[in-house]
């Protein structure tokens, strides 16, 4: 028997599933947030329903995840730098009813502030300024509104000691959300923090 563990997010013998129209494995190897789920993230932010706002699609694999979990009345904005990454993003989007594939820089928000507010704000961009990128992007961000990122330690500064990135970047992004978990994502991914918080 599969064990729902949060919206139609499931376990089963060590695996994890999502369910949109069939059970679909999430392999936490190739997804962060499945990855934190399996290390025992408590505050999986993501729910049925939702808008939002996703930056550093890539090809969409967590995405259609995340498809599968907020359901036909949510939406999922997903913003991808890269024109030739963007192709599959496409095609995985036609095929589903609540993926809108946007090709934009996610360091310029104002060149998609058509989108509207939104309940989360969701990164994976291993550049060093992602900490910087996420604040930018919490202009969308309904009063309340959730954030979570895969911060990639080596990504901001390849030498210095780890612990240390993580707590300065924990730090920055304080400032303006209210920190409301962290997991470390070994040994699915090395140098990987996983932070959950709420716009103050
Ligand atoms: C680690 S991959 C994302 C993997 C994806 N989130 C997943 O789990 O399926 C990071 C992606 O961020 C994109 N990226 C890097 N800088 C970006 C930027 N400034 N704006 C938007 N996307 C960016 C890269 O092209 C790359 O596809």
């Amino acid at each position: 028997m599969r064990k729902e563990l949060f919206h139609n997010v499931y376990k089963k013998d060590d695996k994890l599933y999502t369910k949109g129209g069939k059970f679909e494995e999430w392999n936490p190897h190739k997804s962060k947030p499945a990855s934190a789920i399996m290390n025992g993230l408590k505050n999986f932010p993501v729910k049925k329903g939702m808008r939002i706002l996703y930056l550093g699609a890539a090809h969409g694999t967590t995405i259609s995840h995340f498809s599968d979990i907020v359901e036909n009345d949510g939406r999922i904005y997903a913003v991808e730098v890269s024109g030739k990454i963007i192709d599959k993003l496409v095609e995985k989007a036609g095929k589903s009813s609540n993926i809108v594939p946007l090709l934009e820089d996610a360091k310029f928000p104002e060149n998609y502030g058509w989108i509207g507010k939104v309940d989360l704000v969701y990164e994976d961009i291993a550049q060093r300024d992602q900490t910087t990128i996420l604040k930018k992007n919490k202009v969308f961000l309904k009063k309340g509104g959730l954030i979570a990122i895969a911060l990639k330690a080596k990504a901001i500064d390849s030498v210095r000691d780890i612990k240390e990135i993580y707590k300065e970047a924990v730090k920055e992004l304080s400032e303006d959300f209210e920190i409301i978990e962290t997991i470390d994502l070994e040994p699915y991914e090395h140098d990987h923090l996983f932070i959950v918080g709420r716009l103050k």
